[in-house]
């Protein structure tokens, strides 16, 4: 088990490194992310490296038997670069280049930064690869965080042969494109820009290969540092950090290309549900590579710095919500950062060593975290019996304006994911052409772009036994975000029993309910369809003006299997009356049973670790008796190894 975080010694004098090295030992830390941010310091001007330094502190932290994950020093391009290559920065779709005197302000497609950061990266790679206290890579950092796309004439340049590869002829980029709509057509892949700034709505179509580039420029980044490391003899792990459910990078594709899987979460303190969507960010990374263990790379001790106001953790959050990432797979908990930073715009942000100092209840808690941590065994999470469907280029398809509603799609996932954990079922994420086999249910929500393969598999399993859910936004364009020829859901509507014939955009106000259970009305929003049912069955039916009656839920049998449609999109809470229904009926079970919905418990081979997440004492019956549990405690239940 790892324990540590960031640690920048490169912002404090020498002396104060052995008091870490020896701090640190007290903590139990064995893992430090060594230099992200020290590229002014490794390379003063161009070529010119100064490796002296950091050299002391490697060898201060070997003495201390403290392990490093290097980094590639890479994430904030020193003043001397930008001003040489001005053209190296990011520019907005309004055509502002981003200024240095921040990070991050590198332009990914730039040959220039590219060739510096490779440059690095080899280097560092050549000098420290055999050094022994290395234990793994940390390639620039939290990638696209704060340049979510770049519209430099590099990235225009860079997205024209993109399309060229991808296209093969101009002609099939138009008809990909539907160009023809608005006298859009292209005469040839020089007249293509980004997508910057436009009059009135860009083409959804060129939106959504644009961020697909975007996620693939910067992967491409990436495996040219990586790949710059092996060169140089690295044998270590690599890997870069990830950050949930983040939006411009599909980390399915990243994560093939990583050797450890790590991620940065920050749920905020003042948000009591906030520990649901760490639970989600923990069980996608543990999905991202099935079966290998993850890295949790960043959190924060106590409060960060980066929101308007920003809460505390309560007495005993941060020992709870490490525990749920180590019961989810992490094999490593690590922070954001060792030392409080004296200046620049992080000091006011927690770390495990307070500016304060050791006489603190952040220290006092990071202290009791790394002892209980110590020479724990990399856990083994269950897979769950229910999956989510994530794909990112259906987020980016749907992402878009010029629907019926406006939809966030990171939301609608996380409130299918809220349901499913307040009914403490373990989740996994899948992409809808993964192998579903041992799933009980699987919940589609707003799989707007749907492949012929990924259509294909759904129905095989469905028709194989599985129960799915969909919602609204299903099926209703290919992968160019063009619908196909032949009405909506052409693919799925033998497993749905209907299909959407026309759509009603929703707001609150417009009054539109559910009723299902004994809930009450459940708010419906974003859209209603006029769904017309073929073999399906209506489970439960819309109440509202003008469209009181119609279809709100559909259940069909198809094959072996059982689809459940939603014709709408409810909410956390509605969701969970659909769940209600479903789940019982496809036979999945809570991990324990009977717990309040602020007790989570999670299930791993040998054990299930219950944690109180919230500020009250909860008394709870669990298998070896009644239990109080006292505000954020963990518990961990010993249980016989499955085959
Ligand atoms: C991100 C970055 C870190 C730091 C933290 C602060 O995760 O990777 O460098 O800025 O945020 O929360």
């Amino acid at each position: 088990m790892y324990y540590g975080g960031d640690y920048n010694p490169e912002q404090w004098p020498e002396p104060v490194w052995l008091e870490d090295a020896r701090l640190m030992r007290e903590a139990g830390v064995n893992l430090v992310s060594l230099g992200i941010f020290a590229w002014a310091r490794l390379e003063p001007a161009e070529g010119e490296y100064d490796f002296a330094w950091l050299d002391r502190v490697m060898e201060i932290l070997h003495g201390h038997d403290i392990g490093i994950d290097l980094a590639t020093a890479t994430a904030s391009p020193p003043p001397w670069l930008t001003m040489s290559y001005p053209d190296s920065r990011p520019v907005t779709a309004d055509g502002v280049p981003l200024s240095q005197g921040s990070r991050q302000h590198f332009a990914a497609t730039s040959p220039d930064y590219r060739r510096l950061a490779v440059a690095l990266a080899g280097t560092l790679g050549e000098r420290y690869a055999t050094h022994p206290a290395v234990r793994m890579w940390h390639v620039n950092n939290e990638y696209a965080c704060a340049v979510h796309a770049d519209h430099s004439d590099h990235a225009v340049a860079a997205f024209r042969r993109w399309l060229e590869a991808r296209y093969g002829t101009v002609a099939a980029l138009n008809e990909a494109w539907g160009t023809d709509f608005w006298a859009q057509r292209y005469g040839s892949f020089a007249e293509v820009v980004t997508p910057r700034r436009t009059p009135s709505s860009p083409n959804p179509s060129a939106v959504l290969d644009f961020r697909r580039f975007t996620s693939d420029s910067y992967l491409e980044l990436y495996l040219a540092e990586r790949d710059a490391l092996r060169a140089a003899g690295a044998r270590q792990p690599i890997t870069t950090n990830f950050m949930g459910l983040f939006p411009p990078l599909d980390y399915w594709r990243w994560a093939q290309e990583v050797d450890v899987v790590a991620d940065d979460c920050y749920p905020d303190p003042r948000d009591p549900e906030s520990f649901r969507t760490a639970a989600l960010a923990r069980d996608l990374m543990r999905s991202l590579r099935p079966g290998q263990p993850w890295l949790l790379m960043e959190q924060a001790s106590n409060a960060v710095q980066w929101r308007p106001n920003n809460r505390a953790k309560a007495p005993g959050q941060l020992a709870a919500l490490s525990e749920q990432a180590v019961a989810r797979g992490a094999d490593g908990i690590l922070f954001f950062q060792w030392r409080q930073s004296r200046a620049g715009s992080e000091k006011f942000h927690s770390a495990m060593l307070p500016h304060a100092g050791t006489e603190t209840r952040t220290w006092r808690e990071v202290v009791a975290l790394g002892s209980s941590l110590a020479g724990r065994p990399a856990p083994e999470p269950v897979r769950g019996q229910v999956a989510i469907v994530l794909d990112w280029e259906n987020s980016w398809a749907l992402d878009q304006p010029n629907l019926p509603g406006t939809v966030d799609h990171a939301a609608v996932i996380t409130d299918w994911y809220l349901a499913l954990h307040r009914r403490h079922v373990q989740v996994s994420f899948v992409r809808p052409t993964d192998d579903l086999a041992g799933f009980a249910v699987v919940v589609a929500p707003a799989l707007h772009l749907l492949t012929g393969a990924g259509a294909a598999n759904l129905a095989t399993w469905v028709a194989g036994g599985g129960t799915l859910v969909t919602t609204a936004y299903t099926d209703l364009v290919d992968e160019h975000d063009r619908f196909r020829d032949g009405g909506f859901a052409t693919q799925l509507r033998e497993v749905l029993g209907g299909h959407p014939v026309d759509f009603d955009g929703l707001l609150p106000s417009d009054g539109v309910s559910v009723t299902l259970g004994d809930a009450g009305p459940l708010p419906a929003g974003v859209v209603l369809e006029d769904f017309v049912l073929t073999t399906g069955t209506v489970a439960a039916i819309v109440d509202g003006p003008a469209v009181s009656g119609s279809p709100a839920l559909v259940r069909n049998v198809h094959g072996d299997g059982t689809s459940w449609h939603l014709t709408t999109f409810l909410d956390a809470e509605g969701n969970g009356q659909v769940l209600d229904l479903v789940l019982p009926a496809a036979g999945v079970t809570p991990v324990l049973p009977g717990l309040p919905p602020e007790v989570e418990a999670i299930e791993g081979r040998e054990r299930i670790t219950v944690v109180n997440q919230s500020p009250q004492a909860h008394t709870v019956l669990l298998p070896d008796g009644e239990r109080r549990l006292a505000p954020y405690e963990v518990v961990h239940l010993v249980r016989r190894a499955q085959s």
